[in-house]
């Protein structure tokens, strides 16, 4: 492994780069490419997503996305297609940003990426480095290489820049794994902490090294399997921060102490870090459930016990109980009981509910019997395509509607809109003040003052207010 800045710019290229899908890594990633100055083509095969993106449409919410692709539309500099065969052969850097779900027994289901590899292997007219950005597990590199070479009717050699066998076309395969945030996605990508490129030859190195040069930040170099490891690594290592935060909540409760607290004791540790140390519901969306599963897989697979990692998983899906436990304790029986839900997203900043644990909270009220109504700032329309309105769900055009006539109201999402409610109003509204919070977005005095019960996660007991004392409050 080597480290070298981004910036230790080579000249500027000005082929063109191909992005293959158009999802919540593919477009951030070609407009993101397109504002350092590349030429991109963006292809998709889904024709329809590609049609609403050409007319300036992401298909889906991400702050300062629509603008960048308005621009870059614009500008000329990005191009969005269906046709992914000529998009392959226009391109020299091939990014791979396809799906990679989760198969029934965890594993990952890379059935899109050896997609995509047969396309680029049937066109492959020119060197081309083809890079998988996509989440996939170690050794997926020798996979593409293989299936490179067995497509493409013997013209392909795997090697760098220069064709090793006469008579072929030589190309190269690299892992540069994504570690954007969903709902940070521009920020992430135009500002990384590092940028990880697993090579197997020095042309590759160059080509990523140089496309990333405007970018100011440590440059990883490994090879493809430590990279695409890497990536599995981090993921893992997060979850696991977050399920031991919800176990030492879980603690906290019993004993009184106060989970905020110790997240900033523990936090201001330089070894430890303040970051992924909020209590909560548990991690949900498209990324932490599926890496996780596919990480432990690998390891099973490869006779590693990391059992460690099957408990955390184990604590993050006990977080759904434990939250429709703390509504049961905050207002006793759930049948008929109106319940107003704020946050349906899995984090705040996207409309992504892919994995999100408020749909399964919700889930598991409306099997109880409760009267659910829904709010969020962006994902109500997903959401009405998998939970649609029925007798017993609503969805309502603010958390004030939300709160009409609701026996409580549960916190899902931290959504900045959220935090800045008017507490009070909230309260008049509702048949009965109480506010269950799965994120510990409130300030439990605050919430007292506006006449709420409150019960929010780890931070000690919760009591109607003027009777409510916290234990070792934070110090900001
Ligand atoms: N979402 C995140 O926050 C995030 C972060 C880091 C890494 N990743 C990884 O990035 C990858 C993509 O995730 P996503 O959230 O963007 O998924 P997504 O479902 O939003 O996008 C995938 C896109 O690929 C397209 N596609 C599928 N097969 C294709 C084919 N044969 N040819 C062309 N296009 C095809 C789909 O139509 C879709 O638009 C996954 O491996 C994921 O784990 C995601």
């Amino acid at each position: 492994m080597s480290e070298i800045s981004a910036s230790q710019s080579a000249t500027q290229d000005n082929t063109p780069i191909t992005v293959l899908g158009l999802g919540h890594i593919g477009l951030p990633t070609a407009l993101g490419l397109a504002e350092l100055g590349r030429q991109v083509i963006g292809a998709d095969d889904d024709a329809r997503k590609v049609g609403l993106i050409r007319g300036g449409d992401p298909t889906f919410y991400e702050p300062g996305l629509a603008e960048l692709l308005a621009k870059h539309l614009k500008s000329g500099k990005f191009q969005p297609v269906d046709d992914v065969a000529a998009a392959v052969r226009a391109g020299s850097i091939i990014f791979i940003c396809v799906g990679t779900p989760q198969k029934a027994n965890g594993q990952a289901d890379l059935g899109q990426v050896e997609a995509v590899a047969q396309v680029v292997a049937r066109n492959l007219n020119g060197y081309k480095l083809l890079v998988e950005k996509s989440t996939v597990p170690a050794i997926t590199a020798q996979w593409l290489k293989r299936t490179i070479v067995r497509y493409n009717s013997g013209k392909a050699s795997p090697g760098p820049g220069s064709a090793p066998v006469a008579g072929t076309i030589a190309f190269d395969v690299a892992s540069n794994p994504e570690f954007l945030r969903e709902g940070k996605a521009l920020e992430d990508f135009l500002h990384p902490n590092r940028i990880v490129c697993g090579v197997e030859s020095e042309h590759a190195r160059d080509l990523l090294v140089n496309l990333y040069s405007p970018l100011k930040c440590p440059v990883v170099i490994t090879n493809t399997s430590t990279a695409e490891l890497i990536k599995h690594a981090a993921n893992a290592f997060l979850s696991m921060k977050i399920s031991f935060i919800n176990m030492v909540s879980d603690l906290c409760e019993k004993v009184g102490a106060d989970v905020s607290a110790v997240a900033r004791g523990i936090g201001l540790d330089n070894r430890i870090g303040p970051q992924f140390l909020d209590a909560g519901i548990g991690y949900g969306g498209y990324c932490f459930p599926k890496d996780l599963r596919a990480f432990i897989h690998l390891a099973e697979e490869h006779g590693v016990d990391f059992s460690l990692l099957q408990e955390v998983e184990h604590i993050n899906q006990s977080r759904v109980e434990m939250f429709v436990g703390k509504v049961r304790q905050a207002i006793w029986n759930l049948r008929g009981k109106t319940l107003g839900v704020l946050g349906l997203a899995f984090k705040a900043g996207t409309d992504d509910i892919r994995e999100a644990v408020s749909l399964k909270i919700i889930e598991t009220l409306r099997e109880e019997g409760s009267i659910l109504r829904l709010y969020d700032p962006q994902a109500i329309p997903n959401t009405q395509r998998v939970i649609p309105a029925s007798e017993q769900i609503s969805y309502c055009t603010s958390a004030y509607e939300v709160a009409q006539g609701a026996h409580a109201l549960l916190l899902l999402t931290e959504w900045e809109e959220f935090r800045q409610l008017d507490l009070a109003r909230l309260r008049g509204a509702m048949e009965v003040p109480v506010l269950v919070d799965g994120r510990n977005l409130y300030d439990p005095e605050a919430v007292h003052k506006a006449g709420f019960e409150y019960f929010s996660v780890g931070r000690g007991e919760s009591k109607p207010a003027g009777t409510h004392t916290t234990t070792g409050t934070a110090v900001k």
